[in-house]
């Protein structure tokens, strides 16, 4: 992948630039999310795992900047149908972190934004995500995606099924195959699906 920097512009708020993370940038990123989440280990523990983790590949993992600040850091993992044979590339995210003094500018909107961009670009056919039901609805996912075919590798408490959402990535929409979603190895833990707080 490359790794150019290239400017958005968002609506009359900030001038952010975003692009694909390198190794160098793992420290930048490690507090990012830990910024982002208040300091929570787990996050920050998944997001070390995940990017060590080889089944999680091909990932896509993008930082914003603001003036060269690191403010603002995505990822999204490998993910596949863990039954039967449909072997299309699928993607979850998690997590998403802006750092609270860049909250509430558009920068999330425009990690997600460009993440998708790139996760087709990659052939990747469905992204997934466990969070906010009103927040990831503003960026094109459908809430409960499990009766519409997709249950989450791990039960989700049934106060949360809005949360576990998915989004089409190409132009067969949602008929690209149904089943259970497996995930990396660094996320596929019961406790990382319990909640909607956590991973994405
Ligand atoms: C959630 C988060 C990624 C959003 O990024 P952001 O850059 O602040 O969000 P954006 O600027 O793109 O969007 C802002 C809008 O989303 C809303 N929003 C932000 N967080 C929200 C949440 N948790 N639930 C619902 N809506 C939310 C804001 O109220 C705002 O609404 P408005 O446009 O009507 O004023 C960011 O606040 C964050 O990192 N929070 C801490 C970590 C976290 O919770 N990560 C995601 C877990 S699912």
């Amino acid at each position: 992948m490359n790794n150019e920097k290239h400017t958005e512009h968002m609506e009359p708020k900030i001038n952010i630039q975003i692009r694909e993370t390198q190794p160098e940038d793992y420290n930048d990123i490690i507090q990012v999310e830990y910024d982002a989440f208040g300091g929570r280990e787990d996050v920050v523990g998944l997001v070390k795992d995940l990017l060590a983790d080889e089944t999680s590949e091909p990932r896509i993992s993008l930082m914003a900047f603001y003036q060269d600040k690191p403010i603002g850091h995505i990822l999204f993992t490998k993910a596949y149908f863990s039954e039967g044979n449909n072997q299309i590339l699928l993607h979850i995210l998690a997590p998403l972190a802006v750092i609270p003094e860049f909250q509430n500018k558009g920068v999330g909107g425009l990690l997600i934004k460009e993440g998708i961009k790139r996760l087709k670009m990659i052939g990747s056919k469905l992204v997934f995500v466990l969070g906010h039901a009103d927040y990831y609805p503003r960026h094109g996912f459908i809430p409960n995606a499990a009766p519409m075919g997709y249950p989450a590798p791990y039960p989700i408490p049934a106060q949360y099924d809005n949360c576990w959402m998915v989004q089409p990535l190409s132009e067969n929409g949602l008929n690209v195959g149904k089943g259970k979603i497996g995930c990396a190895k660094a996320m596929d833990a019961p406790e990382h699906w319990t909640d909607d707080e956590h991973p994405a």
